[in-house]
């Protein structure tokens, strides 16, 4: 691990009490959960369709066992639990130092570490809704149910919260999101591969003070960061101090 690297970041963290940090798959990849883009990424694996194509809303419309079959094998994870960059940014805005995560991920594992501030901007499989009568459903009742998860209430198919390809996202995440970044001193960017829009974008409204970078693969766009890392992200953030 690059020591002097990481010693730039605490004193970044150190001299900030507005920190936005913008992360993605990686973040999670120490977790146990794969991310979509790495060579042992969920992308890579072979499936009867592309995995792009069976994330789409068209394909869960048009095919929604297929789609189930792949959700439940690879993208509900019960049981990954928190590493060292979830617990370690909960830490942080319980400090007073982190004030929104801002995260492509669907996992809920920030605010299984605790995190508050949490702007969900593609879902979370964590929710769960019946597409006739709107009834919630947790991770479980569809990870428990036989196939294409049907509401009991009303027979309609429930559909995660999650946003497919071909969806809009939440406006109001986005907005929450655009304006935690806009305020933001400091933007740390980790785990994400910055080339699915418009989340990518967003982080073009920073005009703080420092941007950092923490990944390990090459990412899809100039950041301009001042602080660049590519060691894994879980490690790099337990090596930080919380004072
Ligand atoms: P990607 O898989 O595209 O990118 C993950 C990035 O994290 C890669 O650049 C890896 O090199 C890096 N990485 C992996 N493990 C890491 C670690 N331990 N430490 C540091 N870096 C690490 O994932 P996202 O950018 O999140 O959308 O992908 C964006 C969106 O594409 C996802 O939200 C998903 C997907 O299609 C939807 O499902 C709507």
């Amino acid at each position: 691990m690059d020591l002097e690297k990481v010693a730039e970041l605490q004193k970044i963290i150190d001299d900030s009490d507005n920190i936005v940090f913008f992360g993605g798959a990686g973040v999670s990849t120490e977790s146990g959960i794969p991310d979509f883009r790495s060579q042992d990424g969920l992308y890579n694996l072979k499936y009867a369709y592309p995995p792009e194509e069976i994330i789409s809303h068209s394909f869960f419309e048009a095919n929604p066992k297929e789609f189930y079959r792949f959700y439940k094998d690879k993208m509900l994870v019960p049981d990954a639990q928190p590493n060292a960059a979830h617990l370690k940014l909960a830490e942080l805005e319980a400090a007073g130092k982190v004030k929104a995560v801002v995260t492509q991920n669907i996992d809920g594992l920030h605010q299984k570490a605790g995190s508050k501030a949490v702007y969900e901007l593609h879902g979370s499989t964590l929710r769960n809704y019946c597409t006739r009568c709107g009834t919630y459903y947790d991770a479980k009742f569809i990870q428990d149910s036989e196939g294409v998860p049907v509401c009991p209430k009303c027979g309609g198919i429930i559909k995660p919260d999650v946003v497919l390809y071909e969806e809009g996202l939440d406006s109001r995440t986005i907005r929450r999101s655009i304006e935690a970044i806009e305020d933001a001193d400091v933007l740390i960017i980790g785990g994400t591969s910055l080339v699915v829009y418009p989340a990518a974008g967003l982080i073009d409204y920073f005009h703080g003070r420092k941007l950092v970078l923490i990944n390990k693969g090459a990412v899809g766009r100039e950041t301009r960061a001042d602080l660049v890392i590519t060691d894994p992200i879980g490690e790099v953030f337990s090596q930080i101090k919380v004072r």
